[in-house]
C-alpha cells in the first residue's frame, strides 16, 4: 500500500513537489522495482532516531532530488500488511538516465541508513 510521508518536512515536501515527474510518462521506457527488508534493530529505533538516520547522516532526500524529474517514483509500505519485504520501491525513467539512476541507488547504498537493509533485491525491467 501507500501511505502518508512518515520522514518528509515540510520544506522537503514543497522541493519533491515542485520537481518530480508522474509515473506512466511515454519517454519513461526504463524501470526499476526494489523491494527492501530493513532489520529489526532499525524498526527498534524511534521515529527521531531513524529521521536522524535517513536524512540528516544519509541525506536521503537531499540525493534524492538531484535525480529528479528524471527519475519518477512511488514508495509502497508491506511491513504492516504483514508482507515478505518492508518496502517494494517503485522507479521510472528513460534510457539516458539510465546510468543517473544507478549512480543514485549506488549512492545510497553507501549511506548509514543502508546498514539497516537487510535484504534487497534488484529488479530492472525495460519495454
Ligand atoms: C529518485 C530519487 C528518490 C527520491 C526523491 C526519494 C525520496 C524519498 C522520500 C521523500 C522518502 C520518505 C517518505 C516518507 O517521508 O515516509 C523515501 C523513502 C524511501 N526510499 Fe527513497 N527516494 C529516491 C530514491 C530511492 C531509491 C533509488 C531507493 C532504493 C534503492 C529508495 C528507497 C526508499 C525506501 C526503502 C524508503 C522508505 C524508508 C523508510 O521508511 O524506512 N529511494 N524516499
Amino acid at each position: 500500500m501507500t501511505s502518508d510521508q512518515r520522514y518528509t518536512g515540510r520544506a522537503e515536501h514543497e522541493a519533491l513537489a515542485a520537481k518530480q515527474a508522474q509515473l506512466g510518462r511515454s519517454e519513461a521506457t526504463c524501470a526499476a522495482l526494489i523491494p527492501i527488508t530493513k532489520s529489526e534493530a532499525w524498526w527498534g529505533l524511534t521515529q527521531d532516531e531513524r529521521r536522524e538516520i535517513f536524512e540528516e547522516r544519509s541525506h536521503h532526500i537531499a540525493i534524492g532530488l538531484e535525480y529528479l524529474p528524471a527519475v519518477a517514483r512511488r514508495l509502497h509500505h508491506g511491513r504492516d500488511l504483514g508482507e515478505a519485504f518492508d518496502f517494494l520501491t517503485w522507479f521510472e525513467y528513460p534510457e539516458e538516465s539510465r546510468a543517473a539512476f544507478e549512480e543514485l541507488v549506488a549512492r545510497l547504498r553507501l549511506t548509514p541508513e543502508w546498514e539497516f537493509v537487510e535484504r534487497e533485491i534488484d529488479i530492472r525491467l525495460t519495454r
